[in-house]
């Protein structure tokens, strides 16, 4: 009798009464048995076929571009057409199908085709902006909107959160990413996690480890000492395994310290499972890695998206006890343990009906408390009430909702600035926004139709849009304030560029100088909109401007919720998860972006898909990455790591610590005040500077941070942090450990990196070794590392 699992109720039954009779026949069934038990009744076809995926079918792909899939899946038909790939089941042992979908942003299903059957999802506000909320329960909210709308869809795993760090502005991936601390971006990780598995759907988080350039990214080789990855790269990894038991974990695709992560023991099993307790299953990127056989070795369980190569390769290896038959068998284990917990194991009534319009308003929501305001002279915002206001700049007819490639969303709608400003019953100057609309209209008609090839490869941005002087004149006459908006977008398999990208073009500084001069003239103000998933340069055109706000890439409804931030109808409370540099060579890893090409030939086997060369990069700044750096070598930055304005204004008073001397724990409490004249929600940043000891440290380092609720004028709420042993401590790589050296700790709690507001000491009196741990990933040659004091 052949095993269909479906989801309707009668097959439902049908397949109760099936599992039972062949239960009776003595074969062990996925959840009635012991998992052992079942692996033990698998053949060992059956048990590769477990570690290797499919199920990726690209439409539009040229033949041949892929590696060979097993003709056997052929027949299977998709359960969610157009999602990343499934795992593979085994009918007759009761183990289903799992099918797994992109995020980070949404519920990626791919669909180019206009039709009615479109399946669309909700496009949340970018992974930065997210971090920039600096709010968990939000995060944990709206992780349950986005597993919902998966669970929904028929999805098992979202392949998300994404948390690399964001050492280098020019990542073009940095939008997927939360931040470049990992202990922002570790929490607000674990929190998304929670959000998503409370909802009984798996996560993915990725891309484990130091996947930082897209530039050649399958063959990029990565150079970093054992004290960087530990306490920048993995931290944040670290944070959120130990915080949210993610279901499963995606090795990167570049090497580290010459390996790949996917083929790397002392990576997915020494640090990942023996140290952190990781109990889920790691599965590669999507043709990641070279050798299936060390892949499986290694710790990473599951070949994505799977091809036949790898699964008679799999055999083979298992045949000749190159993979050892324990390996093989706790592999398919840690695989099962897994789908135990899907919607699709439990039979899950999917109605592919989520309630998009509730989650339309967590994403509006969300995208509002994690926009920016970066500068506000003389209350310029927000609007007052009945201006009419001369909309300029092509993303403020066109915003950039998110940026491109696997973690694009196809979404039903985009709401744009202009659209966001009429809902909120506000005019805009005519005559210009007619004329940019058109020319929007007609310029992107000339554009290539979305397919595969315009997911990895979009577009160019549209050229700004010339005003003629007379209509230039006559709207700033006409309006009481205008916008300027400067659109980025960014994404999968290109990095960005310094100039007409990180730099403004000329004509935008252009736009901005003009709009300026004229508008002050006439005693109007210039508000300056950022719609870009990651930094632009500001500081050689702020002055221009009255008011910056950083929108990021605000999710479908990102004008309604730059428009409540505009309006004050929100009072914005978002702070900066990155700094925003000055000049992009002051940024610590300018020199050593994204990586040079070695000369040698790509390996036969990788996939040609990535078209990547052989290249490396070497992490000289070492641990001073972002803030670390610029606080350390007195850099100054334009904006700072945590910085980030309200319409109204905070005061921090009475900071106490539980205690003079560190014991188990010691909690820092502070209490913060609305004094300004309306309600807001303020950011609250716990930073450490440890003593000097035997190891340089960075002068500040953030361990802990809250935010308050939200606080009516004149009143006040307590907020308390706590710290744990191993915020005091530093990776010393000679005696592999995290030690916490005598002496003096000096709490901060600030409202920046900059702005720090009270400060208080505690001791610890005698060194504390944290936690010892293996030596694992060491660079085989010798870092410059960059060290205070040190040419
Ligand atoms: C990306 C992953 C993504 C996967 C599946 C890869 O190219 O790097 O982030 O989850 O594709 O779409």
């Amino acid at each position: 009798m052949k095993l269909i699992r479906l989801h309707q109720p009668l097959v439902f039954l049908t397949l109760l009464i099936s599992v039972t009779s062949l239960a009776q026949n003595n074969l062990p069934q996925l959840g009635k048995s012991s998992v052992a038990e079942v692996v033990k009744a698998m053949t060992l076809e059956e048990k590769a076929k477990m570690l290797v995926g499919f199920g990726f079918h690209v439409p539009g792909l040229p033949a041949g571009l892929l590696p060979p899939t097993d003709p056997a899946d052929d027949s299977i038909k998709d359960k969610v057409p157009g999602t990343s790939g499934r795992l593979h089941g085994v009918n007759r042992l009761g183990i289903p199908i799992l099918t797994v979908a992109d995020g980070p942003a949404g519920v990626h299903i791919w669909s180019f085709d206009e039709g009615p059957q479109q399946t669309y999802a909700t496009a949340f506000p970018n992974a930065t902006l997210l971090a920039s909320t600096w709010d968990t329960a939000l995060i944990s909210q709206l992780g349950g909107a986005f597993g919902n709308e998966a669970k929904e869809y028929g999805i098992d795993i979202v392949l998300a959160p994404a948390m690399n760090i964001q050492r280098n502005p020019l990542n073009g991936r940095n939008f997927e990413y939360y931040s470049e601390d990992p202990v922002l971006s570790g929490n607000i990780s674990a929190a998304m996690v929670k959000g998503v598995q409370d909802e009984g759907v798996g996560v993915s988080v990725k891309h484990f480890v130091a996947n930082n350039a897209e530039t050649n990214r399958t063959q990029l080789n990565t150079i970093v000492s054992q004290r960087t990855l530990r306490e920048i790269y993995l931290r944040g990894f670290e944070i959120t395994v130990k915080k949210s038991n993610p279901w499963t974990i995606m090795s990167s695709y570049n090497k580290v310290n010459g390996v790949y992560t996917s083929e790397s023991k002392d990576l997915l099993t020494v640090i990942l499972r023996k140290e952190w307790g990781f109990k889920g299953f790691v599965m590669s990127d999507w043709f990641g890695g070279n050798d299936a056989v060390a892949q499986i070795n290694a710790g990473n369980n599951l070949l994505m998206p799977g091809n036949f190569n790898q699964t008679k390769a799999i055999i083979s290896a298992a045949k000749h006890d190159s993979i050892p038959g324990k390996q093989l068998d706790q592999s398919v284990e840690q695989i099962l343990n897994i789908i135990m917990l899907s919607p699709t194991f439990k039979y899950y009534h999917y109605t592919n009906n989520p309630d998009l319009a509730a989650h339309a308003l967590i994403s509006r929501t969300a995208a509002a408390e994690g926009m920016v305001l970066l500068k506000n002279e003389e209350n310029s915002l927000p609007f007052k009430n009945g201006s009419v206001v001369a909309l300029y700049g092509n993303s403020s007819y066109d915003i950039i909702a998110g940026g491109t490639g696997s973690g694009d969303v196809h979404r039903k709608y985009t709401v744009s600035l202009i659209d966001g400003l009429v809902n909120s019953g506000f005019k805009t100057e005519e005559g210009l926004s007619n004329l940019y609309k058109q020319y929007i209209q007609s310029e992107k008609a000339k554009q290539p139709k979305p397919s595969i090839m315009t997911i990895m490869n979009p577009p160019p941005p549209i050229k700004e849009l010339k005003v003629p002087d007379s209509l230039f004149s006559s709207s700033l006459a006409h309006a009481d304030i205008a916008v300027f908006s400067i659109g980025r977008v960014a994404g999968e398999g290109r990095d960005r560029k310094v100039e007409d990208d990180f730099n403004l073009t000329d004509e935008e500084k252009n736009i901005i100088q003009k709009l300026s001069t004229t508008l002050h003239a006439q005693h109007k103000k210039l508000v300056v909109v950022i719609n870009s998933g990651s930094v632009i340069e500001t500081a050689s055109w702020r002055n221009y401007a009255d008011a910056i706000l950083l929108a990021w890439q605000p999710g479908m409804e990102g004008g309604n919720a730059m428009a409540d931030v505009l309006t004050g109808k929100v009072n914005p409370s978002g702070k900066l998860p990155e700094t925003f540099p000055v000049t992009y060579a002051d940024v610590p890893s300018a020199k050593n972006f994204p990586g040079k090409e070695t000369g040698e030939k790509p390996p036969k086997t990788a996939s040609s898909i990535n078209f990547a060369k052989p290249s490396v990069v070497t992490y000289e700044e070492g641990i001073y990455v972002g803030y670390r750096y610029y606080s350390t070598f007195n850099v100054k930055p334009a904006y700072a790591f945590g910085y980030g304005l309200s319409y109204s204004k905070f005061s921090y008073g009475d900071l106490k610590l539980s205690s003079e001397a560190f014991h188990d724990q010691l909690t820092a409490t502070v209490t913060i005040s609305n004094t300004g004249e309306v309600a807001g929600k303020e950011v609250v940043e716990l930073y450490l500077t440890a003593p000097a000891g035997k190891l340089d440290k960075p002068s500040i380092e953030l361990k802990g941070f809250a935010k308050t609720k939200m606080l009516q004028p004149g009143t006040s709420q307590k907020i308390s942090i706590v710290l744990n042993p191993k915020d005091l401590a530093s990776f010393d790589t000679d005696k592999l450990a995290w030690i916490a050296d005598a002496g003096n700790y000096i709490v901060k709690m600030g409202a920046s990196s900059e702005d720090i507001k009270l400060s208080k000491s505690f001791t610890l009196a005698k060194e504390l070794v944290v936690e010892k741990v293996a030596k694992a990933m060491a660079p085989q040659v010798v870092i410059n590392e960059l060290k205070p004091g040190k040419k």
